[in-house]
């Protein structure tokens, strides 16, 4: 199979080098698309003078929304079709919170949609900030829910759930109503609303997507992002308790999302070349109706009980051990101290390139100095293609 797969990058058009992009400021900015983003992904898909085909993934701190809904969106905007096993949102690592929580709050969004993307992921009991304020108006005071509100916001008894972790999915709409609430939660008893826990250490874990300070929009300057929100809370605790806010952090440049990004990465560019393969196998009119490689995403889900022997007389698995790790990755970002401190840190093989369409303005020096900065991400491509060749 290596020798099969090695063939298959060096000759038959896929590359051994890869793309991961950021969105906000890279592809899109807020309602409008980068007028350069569709071409640039046609150029990976082959459409280069190198007819050279190059896997990519997208790592975004943004959310709110389903990975599935993510991707009908990008898709439409650039032209492409994106399958959700490219597309890591900041809130997608915290599926793996599923078994450790049974109540959570989810915050950030519009209305429930972060109560949606939440219970897709497998939460059990998921409340949002509106039920709260459903339960008793007096929570926060000078705010009165709407109509569309109170339609998405759910019936329950507050002095009844202990809620054992807040996730910040996705931007507050309600900066202070959600500050008061996450507060409350903070300093309670048990996760339980309407208690003080007189020590301040019985609340609720506070888990945030991500902790981008500011973020590129289509408004001339940079606007405040969850970064900043947690900032605001970090400082409201201090001053009440006199102790420092811990937070579990998501999203670029925290470790654990690289570690998330390599498993995708690698999954997607195993995915890309079996498919490679497969159409090779086919053009040779070889065994139709035989799979050269496995082309499921998790290992785990592999059913020992069936025989997966492939044409090769080899285990599926032998692929996974044997495709080695993407000879560069090139991540295009435009937010120094989320996008390019997150390649920076693995620059043994991530190649980081700043473009100047989002965060990052021309003139000014970034705090995390990339590799290459570019004006736009289609200039970004065209640089790692004629250096890769
Ligand atoms: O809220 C989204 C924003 O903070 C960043 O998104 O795609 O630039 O990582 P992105
Ligand atoms: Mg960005």
């Amino acid at each position: 199979a290596l020798r099969h797969h090695k063939s298959v990058i060096d000759h038959e058009r896929v590359a051994s080098y890869a793309f991961a992009f950021d969105i906000d400021g890279v592809l899109v900015k807020g309602p409008e698309t980068i007028p350069q983003a569709p071409e640039a992904l046609r150029m990976l898909n082959g459409h280069n003078k190198y007819n050279i085909k190059v896997p990519y993934i997208f790592i975004t701190n943004g959310g709110g929304r389903s990975e599935k809904a993510r991707c009908r969106d990008l898709s439409k905007r650039l032209g492409i079709t994106v399958t959700e096993d490219q597309v890591i949102q900041g809130h997608t690592p915290m599926k793996d919170l599923v078994d450790v929580y049974d109540n959570v709050l989810v915050v950030g969004g519009v209305l429930d949609s972060c109560r949606n993307v939440a219970e897709g992921y497998g939460f059990k009991n998921v409340y949002i900030p509106l039920d709260i304020m459903k339960w008793k108006p007096s929570v926060t005071p000078y705010y009165v829910l709407n109509e569309e509100e109170k339609k998405v916001a759910r019936d329950v008894d507050f002095s009844k759930v202990n809620i054992q972790a807040i996730l910040v999915f996705a931007d507050s709409r309600n900066w202070a109503a959600d500050q008061q609430i996450i507060l409350e939660l903070l300093l309670s008893d048990n996760g339980v609303m309407g208690t003080v826990c007189p020590t301040y250490d019985n609340g609720p874990g506070l888990y945030f997507a991500h902790s981008d300070f500011v973020w590129a929009t289509d408004y001339g300057l940079s606007r405040y992002g969850m970064g900043a929100l947690q900032v605001s809370i970090a400082a409201l605790y201090q001053e009440h308790t006199g102790k420092e806010l811990q937070v579990t952090r998501f999203g670029k440049p925290q470790r654990g999302t690289f570690r998330f990004a390599e498993k995708v990465l690698s999954n997607w560019r195993r995915e890309t070349l079996s498919e490679h393969v497969e159409n090779l196998k086919l053009e040779e009119d070889q065994s139709a109706g035989e799979t050269p490689f496995d082309t499921e995403e998790e290992d785990e889900e592999e059913d020992d009980d069936e025989d997966d022997t492939t044409v090769d007389g080899e285990k599926p698995g032998d692929l996974v051990l044997e495709l080695p790790p993407a000879s560069t990755v090139y991540f295009v970002g435009d937010t120094p101290e989320s996008d390019i401190r997150f390649a920076n840190s693995h620059d043994s093989t991530w190649y980081s390139i700043l473009v100047k369409t989002g965060v990052y303005k021309d003139g000014a020096m970034p705090r995390y100095t990339p590799k290459k900065t570019c004006e736009n991400v289609l200039e970004a491509v065209k640089f790692a293609i004629e250096r890769e060749h």
